[in-house]
């Protein structure tokens, strides 16, 4: 390897590293957000439920990464906290873009059989 070469593979290490969102992966951000609980609050297909509190739908969902992972962090209201040892950055990545490809709300001029 020359030296141009090792200078960008580190820089594309080091930049995927700084950026899990890049290689994030949704199959395994539906079975975190399964496994872990999630979906006991927020819904099967990200719809928001309502516990003590109302669980906001989190499908299609306008947070930006770094947002998200803080409120994961926080655990806001009765939500739990999910420290990174039990919820990896990546898996939050993965989590995020899980939401990100599930279709959300649509208006019912869109669902056929509302419209008959
Ligand atoms: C025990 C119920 C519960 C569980 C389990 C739970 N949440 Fe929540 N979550 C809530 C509630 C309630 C809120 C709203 C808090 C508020 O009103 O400030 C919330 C808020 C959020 C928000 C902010 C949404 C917004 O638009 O403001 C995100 C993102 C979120 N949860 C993601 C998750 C993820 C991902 C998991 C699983 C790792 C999870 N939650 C597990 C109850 C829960």
């Amino acid at each position: 390897m020359n030296g141009f070469s090792r200078l960008l593979a580190v820089l594309l290490l080091t930049l995927a590293a700084g950026h899990p969102a890049w290689s994030a992966d949704a199959a395994n951000g539906k079975r975190v957000y399964l496994a872990d609980g999630c979906f006991a609050c927020h819904g099967r297909a990200g719809q928001g439920g309502a516990m003590n509190y109302p669980a906001p739908p989190l499908a299609q969902t306008k947070l930006p990464l770094a947002v998200f992972r803080i409120i994961l962090r926080t655990g806001p209201k009765d939500m739990p906290a999910y420290a990174e040892n039990v919820l990896p950055d990546q898996d939050v990545a993965d989590i995020h873009a899980f939401l990100l490809s599930l279709p959300g709300r649509r208006p019912t001029q869109d669902m056929p059989l509302l419209n008959q």
